[in-house]
């Protein structure tokens, strides 16, 4: 299985802190934001891993990152999204790095305090189809968010305002190669963007979707709310366990 890191976008809810610099560059506690998720993916045995940036600062990645030697990487392949057309947008340009393998996606801006290797095993043996990690929240509306009946997941809604559920869609999705055609096909929302909920939902229309349940604290870091959350989780483990 292959990954992907998106790190696209302006990142125009942090500004004035994105005005000369990438989002995914920020500080969280002690290290920039993206060194999280690309742990996140080592960590779970993934070797063959593609960035998507984009912006002014794209070219900064590569001086922080280099070919991953830190991580005990071999390299790391990069690519540019000219403006931000949304996330599935961005994904859409990991198809040629993908080349018909499964992809484990995580946004650059999501931090967990465990670790994602049952997930990814669990998605090796899927046959088909894709799966989604959820984590239980307090303010789900700011997210993707399960409609469930049953035990089964059988829509999502994006940042709605009565949530369905307290289960929110965390920023880590595994596909199968089908991704790329659903993605094709999306037309852009309300905002403008191509959206991962909707390529989510075309996967639960041809009933291929799966879920598990995040262990441990997971967040965004996008927001002056939740930038500041994610420094105190990785800090402290989150002593004020807001997030959970
Ligand atoms: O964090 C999980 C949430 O991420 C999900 O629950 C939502 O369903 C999903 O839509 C997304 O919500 P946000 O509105 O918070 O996403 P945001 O626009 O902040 O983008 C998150 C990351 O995705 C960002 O850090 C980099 C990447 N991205 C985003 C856009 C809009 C790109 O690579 N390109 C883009 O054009």
């Amino acid at each position: 299985m292959k990954g992907v890191i998106l790190a696209g976008g302006l990142g125009s809810r942090l500004f004035p802190l994105t005005k000369v610099t990438n989002k995914h560059l920020l500080p969280v506690y002690n290290k920039p934001m993206i060194f999280y998720p690309l742990q996140t993916l080592v960590d779970a045995g993934i070797t063959e891993i593609m960035l998507v940036t984009g912006g002014n600062n794209a070219g900064d990645f590569l001086r922080l990152l280099g070919n991953g030697s830190e991580f005990g990487l071999h390299d790391i392949n990069y690519t540019y999204q000219v403006g931000e057309g949304g996330i599935a947008e961005a994904l859409k340009l990991a198809e040629h790095f993908a080349k018909g393998d499964k992809i484990v996606v995580i946004l650059g801006d999501n931090i967990i305090e465990g670790n994602i290797i049952k997930a990814v095993r669990a998605f090796e043996k899927q046959r088909k189809g894709a799966m989604i990690l959820l984590k239980e929240v307090q303010d789900p509306e700011r997210f993707g968010v399960a409609v469930f009946k049953g035990k089964r997941v059988v829509k999502i809604l994006e940042k709605p305002k009565k949530p369905p559920s307290p289960y929110a869609v965390t920023g880590i999705y595994f596909y199968d190669n089908e991704v790329f055609s659903i993605a094709k096909k999306l037309k852009p929302s309300a905002r403008g963007e191509l959206e991962i909920t909707d390529v989510n939902n075309a996967y639960i229309a041809r009933g291929t979707l799966r879920h598990q349940v995040l262990n441990g604290w997971w967040t965004d870091a996008g927001t002056f709310e939740s930038l500041h959350r994610a420094n105190d989780l990785v800090a402290h483990g989150g002593a004020n366990k807001r997030c959970l």
